[in-house]
């Protein structure tokens, strides 16, 4: 099944399937060629009969198996150039400039070696067969109590990955960010895997979460885990602010971005990941139907006039400047469904502009907005 060997995948020549019904034909005996590199990198021409094209099995498991290997077949051909770069004839030049590169390779577009033992690790994982089939099982029976957030921290599964050690330094060091390295605080860590990847890098690491059992994974961590509302009184302020792929999932984004600027040390650095384009969805919220209580007014087409959008409008407003930014992959454990999941996900580093510099009332051009419950969420 899937593996993230490098290996090629054949490039089919003749036209696509045109309905699911061909699909199940299994007598068709249509031909087909298929390109293939060998190891030499020698190109072949192979001609196959349409029914390995065709065939899908009929028992549900088989099927399972089949759809799976056909979807990560998709996965070994996709592009990942696209994880590692943005459209930059969409990029206004002021933020051009801002702009940190975080793939790897020659130019900087393809995915590190902390990426790839990720996706090498969640392929085995979605390969096996018992390990999914209890997953499956626990997750039906489990919905009906709690999240799914919580039931991922209960099982042990749905690891997410955002960036490596050498990525988190990289942004720092472009921001410009000179220490010290005393404290970090990662909101909304989930199972703190991410958080895992920079704590080494400073003297105190605490992180928060509103479920319970991603807590429990943080204090099992040994993270010093800080209640969700009071983050900032506990243990303020701090040398980092990890907000990584929150905003868009908890409940009130507009009362946490009000917290960072005054939560930052002197120097400090607030980083905000965020997948775009911007579709929030909240677990557990005041409203009851998976729509945030406040409204972020992140405007713009697509994912590039979004990154302007959040610049100038969310942060900005709130006394919030963008350092550098970058975009990579939003990486999720796979399944049956397939070997991992992919969100392209924007990341800020910003810094509280000084108090002199910065008059709330009359900068804050969302305060309106803030308590809204009306807007397009
Ligand atoms: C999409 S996950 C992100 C996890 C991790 N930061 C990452 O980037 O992989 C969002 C997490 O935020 C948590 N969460 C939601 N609302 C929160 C809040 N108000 N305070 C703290 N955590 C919250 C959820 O339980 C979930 O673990």
């Amino acid at each position: 099944m899937a593996s993230t060997e490098v290996h090629h995948v054949p490039r089919c020549t003749c036209e696509g399937r045109k309905s699911v019904e061909d699909d199940l034909a299994e007598d068709s005996t249509r031909t087909c060629q298929a390109r293939t590199e060998d190891a030499s990198g020698l190109e072949t021409t192979t001609t196959t009969t349409a029914v390995s094209r065709n065939y899908r099995p009929r028992g549900s498991l088989a099927r399972v198996l089949f759809d799976k290997q056909k979807a990560d077949e998709r996965l070994e051909a996709y592009d990942k150039r696209q994880w590692y770069t943005v459209d930059t004839s969409k990029i206004r030049d002021d933020l051009l400039k801002l702009w940190v590169p975080l793939g790897a390779g020659p130019y900087r577009d393809q995915p590190d070696k902390a990426a790839e033992i990720f996706l090498m690790r969640s392929s085995e994982r979605s390969d096996s067969l018992p390990l999914q089939a209890w997953h499956s099982l626990a997750r039906s029976a489990l919905s009906w109590f709690i999240s799914r957030t919580s039931i991922n921290g209960l099982l042990g599964r749905g690891s997410m990955h955002v960036f490596s050690c050498e990525q988190f330094e990289k942004l720092m060091e472009a921001s410009g960010f000179k220490g010290p390295w005393g404290s970090l605080v990662d909101l909304g860590a989930g199972d703190g895997a991410t958080t895992t990847h920079v704590a080494h890098l400073f003297e105190r690491v605490y992180a928060t979460d509103i479920s319970p059992p991603m807590r429990w994974a943080l204090s099992k961590r040994k993270f010093t885990v800080l209640d969700v509302e009071k983050w900032h009184e506990e243990a303020g302020p701090f040398d980092v602010i990890l907000c990584l792929n929150l905003l868009d999932r908890c409940d009130r984004p507009n009362t946490l971005l009000r917290q960072f600027r005054t939560s930052l040390t002197p120097g400090g650095r607030l980083v905000v990941a965020l997948v775009l384009p911007f579709s929030p969805y909240v677990e557990v919220g005041e409203r009851g139907d998976h729509k945030p209580s406040e409204y972020l007014p992140v405007k713009g087409n697509g994912l590039e006039g979004q990154i302007a959008g959040l610049v100038d409008r969310v942060f900005a407003p709130l006394g919030l400047k963008c350092l550098a930014w970058s975009k990579l992959p939003y990486l999720c454990e796979g399944d049956l469904g397939q070997a991992y999941y992919f969100l392209d996900d924007v990341l800020f580093v910003l810094e509280a502009v000084p108090d002199v510099a910065y008059n709330y009332e009359e900068k804050n051009e969302t305060s309106e907005k803030v308590r809204s419950q009306e807007g397009p969420v």
